[in-house]
């Protein structure tokens, strides 16, 4: 790869050699992206069907996806990466893999819905690498590197709007684990390593909306499932102008 220039990435001198597009171009699209952050257990597929549903009452489009495991090749992907031993890769294999899921998921479904003016609700986007792979594993990854990685997998493309589910780590777990109960396949992985990586990880979701005012809002998800779905149309509504 030799150099990112203007809205492709090239990857040699002849400038006839295969470019990607960096997902640039999507960024006036027409419909909007808001992406469900947080920890395990946190009610984000809840919450995401529930203004999914809002947003169709006010005759917006919209489609629901999620990461890993919004296309095909995503499901496969997210089966590695979500079910089995916790220790049977390593940070950095995951983070490969979750931006080969991300990378697919864009260009396949992401951006061609916005490009359609539908709007694209996502559970999980690149905040949780972050918070997962770079605050979960002590920082052991540089986060220059993370960088360099969204640039080639999303360019500059990211939400309008992150909400990020904040609830105390043994609570959201406790859901979780007894939500896991019912599954033939158990997607545990995570859920698996000890409190501390959920402590340091929740940690990451409060720094990244910290960094980031404009596009995270971090909501107690420590309530029942009307109270939080009032709080997540009010701040939709009031962030895209819809009457609530
Ligand atoms: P969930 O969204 O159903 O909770 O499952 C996805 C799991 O994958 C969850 O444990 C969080 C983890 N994950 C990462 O570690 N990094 C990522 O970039 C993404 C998207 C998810």
């Amino acid at each position: 790869m030799e150099s990112i220039k203007g809205k492709f990435i090239t990857f040699d001198q002849n400038e006839t050699s295969r470019q990607l597009d960096l997902g640039l171009e999507a960024l006036i699209p027409a419909g909007r992206f808001i992406t469900f952050e947080g920890g395990e257990g946190t009610g984000k597929s809840t919450q995401l069907n529930l203004l999914s549903e809002w947003l169709k009452q006010k005759h917006i489009n919209n489609i629901t996806t999620k990461e890993p495991g919004g296309t095909e090749i995503g499901s496969e992907l997210r089966r590695l990466l979500v079910t089995g031993d916790k220790n049977k890769m390593d940070a950095v294999a995951e983070v490969l893999l979750y931006y080969a899921d991300r990378r697919i998921h864009l260009t396949n479904k992401v951006w061609p819905a916005l490009k359609k003016g539908t709007w694209v609700l996502s559970d999980r986007f690149a905040d949780s690498t972050v918070a997962y792979q770079y605050y979960g594993y002590d920082k052991r990854i540089p986060f220059e590197t993370l960088k360099d990685m969204y640039t080639i997998a999303v360019g500059n493309f990211k939400p309008d709007l992150t909400v990020i589910l904040d609830i105390d780590p043994k609570i959201g777990l406790q859901r979780s684990f007894a939500k896991a109960v019912g599954m033939t396949v158990k997607e545990t992985r995570f859920e698996s390593r000890e409190l501390d990586f959920h402590h340091k990880m929740r940690q990451g979701f409060l720094e990244i909306a910290a960094r980031e005012p404009e596009r995270c809002v971090v909501l107690n998800a420590d309530k029942s499932i009307e109270a939080l779905h009032q709080d997540i149309i009010g701040l939709v509504a009031e962030r895209f102008g819809l009457n609530k």
